[in-house]
């Protein structure tokens, strides 16, 4: 490949719902993805509080302080406002606007057989009251994309199915009223998915979840409960570390220690105890610079607010300019006096 051409800037986006504190399963499977690329692309990172909504709209008390809570663990991970441009989903109108034209040309069809809306549905036991917003779910997730003409959609592996539809929404509006979008490409992270330390999926109904806000003391109490190997009771049985959902977090937070472990494992050197101990001072250290982080932007709220704002401003003036190519594109505009004006 041509050097220049590898280089050249993408633009990006993602999101997040907010809906509570991040864990290490979002540190490591969505926000690894996201660091590296503020460094090379055009990166557009925002809280779909709209999307919250889907699943939440009965109390909506918190959504304002879980959308604070999820820019300060961005920021606390290292998502810099002056690379990224982080924003709020509902601060940008342009989207709803770009969801209800985008709806129109998407079939009920390909909403109804998509298996992620669906499993949620059955999970929260929704079927009943099953709204329209959460069967549009996916139409606003493209229409998040495709207001700022994202090309790559870094997510987890359960957001494919949803980047498929936006793909084929993209397609058929270029198809229908000509080339104005990028068919948006899912981006998926290197590392594995992150399970609890129970070995359940991580969630905060289980309760097996460390926080990326949590302090050495609650880490060392949730690593103390983890399930290691069963079969060693005494400090000298030996181990097998492949079944160990500690050394299985040792792989990830500090793989330099990986073949150390394993051995003094197997061959019995070290007890559970003292192994996972170790591992909890390990993890602390790791998390060390996010809680300094964290601790940095918690003391100056209203930093994070202005930087915010900033990134609204931004976001808004991209999907302004996105959405004038739309109407046109669809001949909605009859003349020039009809545009809304522009921020
Ligand atoms: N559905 C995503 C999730 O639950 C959040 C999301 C909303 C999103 N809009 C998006 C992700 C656009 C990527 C692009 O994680
Ligand atoms: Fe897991 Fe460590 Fe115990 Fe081995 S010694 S089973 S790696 S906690």
């Amino acid at each position: 490949m041509v050097k220049g051409f590898e280089m050249s800037k993408r633009r990006i986006l993602s999101g997040m719902r907010p809906t509570g504190r991040l864990h290490l399963g979002h540190y490591v499977g969505v926000l690894m993805n996201w660091l590296p690329m503020q460094e090379e692309h055009d990166c557009f990172f925002f809280a779909a509080d709209w999307h919250a909504l889907t699943t939440g709209w009965q109390d909506t008390s918190q959504l304002r302080e879980h959308t604070r809570q999820l820019v300060l663990d961005w920021l606390s991970v290292g998502i810099d406002p002056n690379k990224a441009t982080i924003f709020v989903q509902s601060a940008v109108p342009e989207i709803a606007e770009l969801s209800l034209l985008l709806g129109m040309i998407t079939p009920v069809k390909w909403l109804e057989t998509n298996p992620t809306v669906k499993d949620q549905a059955q999970e929260l036991h929704m079927e009943e009251i099953f709204a329209i917003g959460h069967l549009n779910y996916p139409v606003l997730q493209t229409a998040d994309i495709l207001a700022v003409k994202g090309e790559l959609v870094p997510v987890g592996k359960d957001q494919l199915p949803h980047l498929e539809i936006s793909r084929d929404i993209a397609r058929r509006f270029n198809h229908t009223y000509g080339n104005v979008f990028p068919e948006p490409q899912p981006k998926l992270t290197e590392t594995p998915l992150l399970n609890g330390l129970d070995g359940r999926k991580m969630s905060k109904s289980y309760g097996n979840s460390i926080y990326l806000s949590d302090s050495p003391e609650q880490i060392a109490a949730r690593v103390k409960d983890a399930i290691t190997d069963p079969a060693r009771i005494k400090r000298d049985d030996p181990g097998t570390p492949e079944i160990c959902n500690v050394f299985k977090y040792y792989q990830v937070f500090a793989p330099a220690m990986e073949a150390l472990v394993a051995q003094e494992c197997r061959g019995g050197l070290i007890g559970c105890v003292a192994c996972k101990r170790r591992f909890s001072d390990v993890l602390s250290e790791a998390l060390a610079p996010i809680r300094e982080r964290r601790a940095h932007w918690e003391a100056r709220p209203d930093d994070l607010l202005e930087i915010v704002a900033e990134g609204n401003r931004k976001a808004r003036s991209e999907a302004q300019g996105v959405l004038a190519e739309v109407r046109e594109a669809m001949q909605l505009n009859l003349w020039p006096s009809q545009q809304p004006a522009r921020v």
